[in-house]
């Protein structure tokens, strides 16, 4: 997608210095900077320190960080034990999306040539892109039907969180269709859930869509609840971390919230997620393990009060009117 004025993803390898670029996304919006990505150490840092994040890119950067990791320790042991290894100190990184297992999962037959890991991850890279545009193709319709049943045409969305092209690679997942619908000149406009505490809305999102022309308004994480009350939210698309079994959703902590202001109003609350987030292992949401974060980052002024960071929620099923995949509207 375009960031300052140029085509971008959020990562990619680059042939000339055999590394990985990747776009540091804890320093949008004020600054733009590519960082390279040339051992191990570096995905690992990148992923825990969220210089990239959103449950798709994680996966990428894994694969492509499992990649680093073997070619930098050949010839030190049998492949297997280094890369199991190498995959174990990955998933401890972010613990609630599946979609760094899937990025491991995605290497694990190859472990014996570099060049086919280096293959493998390019490889997936390109099919996450393609699953995010089918994403994005699938939700349209939806939203062009809202935009015909408007006086004025315009279609409100709310999302939460950032799951744009940032978060995905490219195109992205909630913010997907949003960018086709736009394209082909719907009329929308999206309120963007602040996100605290990191503020992936208010910080990435909005850069996202603001570059690529999308009208967009920032609220805080409580004001959905009264705009949808209000009859101003037409729409409510997120993304997901994982999806179980029965449809639970993890995502960040907040969207549960939305959910149920969206179920009290009759609002559609649509999941868009490539089949690399659905984890058909677990049963229910609450098999789900939630990545706690630092309290430092709520940055909370009374000196040493309690505080708690978990990072993502669960929305159950029966809240979700559908889900926006790859391969069609559930
Ligand atoms: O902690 P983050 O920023 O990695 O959390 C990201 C989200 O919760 C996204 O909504 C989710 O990964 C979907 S990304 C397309």
């Amino acid at each position: 997608m375009i960031a300052d004025g140029k085509y971008l993803t959020a990562l990619w390898y680059d042939g000339e210095s055999e590394s990985v670029l990747y776009i540091d996304q804890t320093l949008l919006p004020h600054q733009l900077i590519i960082r390279k990505m040339i051992t191990f150490e570096d995905g690992l840092r990148a992923i825990r320190w969220l210089e990239v994040r959103g449950a798709p890119l994680i996966g990428v950067a894994g694969a492509f960080a499992l990649w680093l990791g073997m070619r930098e320790s050949a010839g030190r042991g049998a492949p297997e034990e280094r890369f199991n290894t190498l995959a174990e100190r990955l998933l401890a990184t972010r613990p609630t999306a599946i979609n760094l297992a899937r990025g491991i999962r995605e290497l694990k037959h190859d472990l014996h040539s570099e060049t086919l890991l280096l293959q493998r991850a390019i490889t997936f890279r390109e099919e996450e892109i393609e699953r995010c545009r089918r994403i994005g193709m699938n939700g349209v319709p939806i939203i062009r039907a809202l935009a015909h049943k408007k006086s004025d045409g315009v279609v409100n969305i709310l999302t939460h969180c950032n799951a744009g092209w940032l978060a995905c690679v490219d195109y992205g997942t909630a913010l997907a269709p949003i960018y086709l619908a736009h394209n082909e000149g719907i009329k929308v406009h999206v309120w963007v859930d602040e996100t605290r505490p990191l503020n992936q809305g208010s910080r990435l999102t909005a850069y996202e869509l603001e570059e690529h022309g999308v009208p967009c308004t920032v609220i805080t994480d409580n004001a959905g609840g009264l705009l949808m009350q209000r009859g101003e939210v037409d729409l409510v698309i997120v993304g997901a971390d994982r999806i179980t079994r029965n449809g639970d959703v993890a995502n960040k902590t907040g969207t549960y919230l939305k959910a149920l202001a969206a179920f009290d109003n009759g609002i559609p609350f649509y999941v868009a997620a490539p089949e690399t987030t659905f984890d058909y292992e677990l049963e229910t949401g609450s098999q789900v393990p939630i990545e706690e974060r630092h309290g430092n980052e709520l940055q909370v002024e009374t000196p040493d009060v309690a505080v708690r960071n978990p990072a993502f929620d669960i929305t159950p099923a029966r809240l979700i009117t559908g889900y926006l995949t790859d391969k069609q509207t559930l």
